[in-house]
């Protein structure tokens, strides 16, 4: 299989780019940052595609920054919805099959039951509103593109939430962490794998692919600061206590019905935490890696 992915410099991207080769020896892979090619230009997204003659486009460029989505109205709905068009469209016009990751923040967060895949969008933010908007057109322009929704993405590519409680652990005795939003955090590991065998199975529609189980971010602290082997102290605290510009989800757990009817399961949230943590203390894991590794060989 020929695979191009958009958004591959990024915390999923680059897992996603090192573990595809790895566990599909055949599969051919180009990864592309935004200086390959941006999304916002139809013309850069076309070149792209017709150069690299994918049968699948994985998705993962974004603009992430949910706070900074509340303030750059205009560039975020450029790159994640009229951004994610353009791939859409050029995937269609190669006749390639597209995954696009996108995120529990379409959802309200008012349930109190996992979300199955058919639970009406009700976006609270510029972020949600923007993926929403996204997955709307893109099932549009083919019914049988995929959908790959998740949420709480934690890995060594990046800024995230493990690392930020790990560094400020260093510093600080007492950190305090709300306990009225719950999710499920997701290795990008796991993702990735998930993500190589959805394509595997021509997967279509709409897909919820998170790690298993769920937690408050409270709970969540909690594990990181104690497999860490850490004394610091994790205090309860509400989302009052921290107003940010961008609404969060109450609740966001998504069900894993859609994900287990492709025979996948994905590994338990504490148990890939645990894998990180080793990851993340390998002499390697914060050596940049290396940019010939997105291209193809
Ligand atoms: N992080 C989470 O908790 C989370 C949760 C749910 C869903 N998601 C979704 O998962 C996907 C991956 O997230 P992530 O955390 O890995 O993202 P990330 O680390 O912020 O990386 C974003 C990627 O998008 C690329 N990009 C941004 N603007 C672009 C543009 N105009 N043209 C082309 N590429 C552009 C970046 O390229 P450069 O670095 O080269 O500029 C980078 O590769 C995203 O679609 C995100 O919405 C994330």
């Amino acid at each position: 299989m020929r695979i191009t992915i958009f958004g591959a410099t990024g915390l999923l991207g680059q897992d996603l780019t090192k573990e595809w080769p790895a566990s599909h020896s055949d599969d051919v892979v180009t990864g592309l940052g935004s200086r390959d090619a941006d999304i916002r230009d139809a013309h850069q997204v076309a070149a792209a595609v017709r150069r690299t003659k994918p049968d699948w486009i994985v998705l993962l460029a974004a603009y992430t920054d949910v706070d900074g989505c509340e303030t750059n109205r205009d560039l975020v709905f450029a790159v994640n919805r009229d951004g994610a068009i353009n791939v859409a469209k050029a995937a269609k016009a190669q006749g390639s099959r597209l995954l696009f990751v996108s995120t529990d923040y379409v959802f309200d967060g008012k349930s109190s039951v996992p979300y199955e895949t058919d639970h009406s969008r009700a976006p609270q933010g510029i972020y949600g509103r923007s993926k929403a908007e996204a997955e709307e057109r893109l099932l549009e322009i083919s019914p049988e593109f995929c959908i790959a929704r998740t949420s709480w993405l934690f890995g060594t590519g990046g800024k995230c939430f493990p690392d930020t409680i790990l560094k400020l652990a260093t510093t600080r005795k007492e950190i305090d962490v709300v306990t009225d939003q719950r999710g499920s955090p997701t290795y990008s590991v796991d993702l990735a794998h998930a993500i190589i065998q959805l394509c595997h199975a021509k997967a279509q529609g709409i897909v919820h692919a998170t790690n298993r189980g769920d937690c408050s971010w409270f709970e969540f602290a909690q594990e990181i600061i104690r497999r860490a082997g850490l004394s610091t102290v994790v205090r309860p605290t509400t989302s009052d206590k921290f107003v940010r510009p961008a609404p969060r989800p109450a609740y966001s757990v998504l069900s894993p019905k859609s994900l287990n009817e492709y025979g996948i399961t994905m590994p338990d949230w504490r148990e890939a935490l645990g894998r990180y943590l080793a990851e993340r203390a390998a002499p390697t894991a914060h050596l940049p890696r290396p940019l010939s590794r997105l291209r193809p060989k």
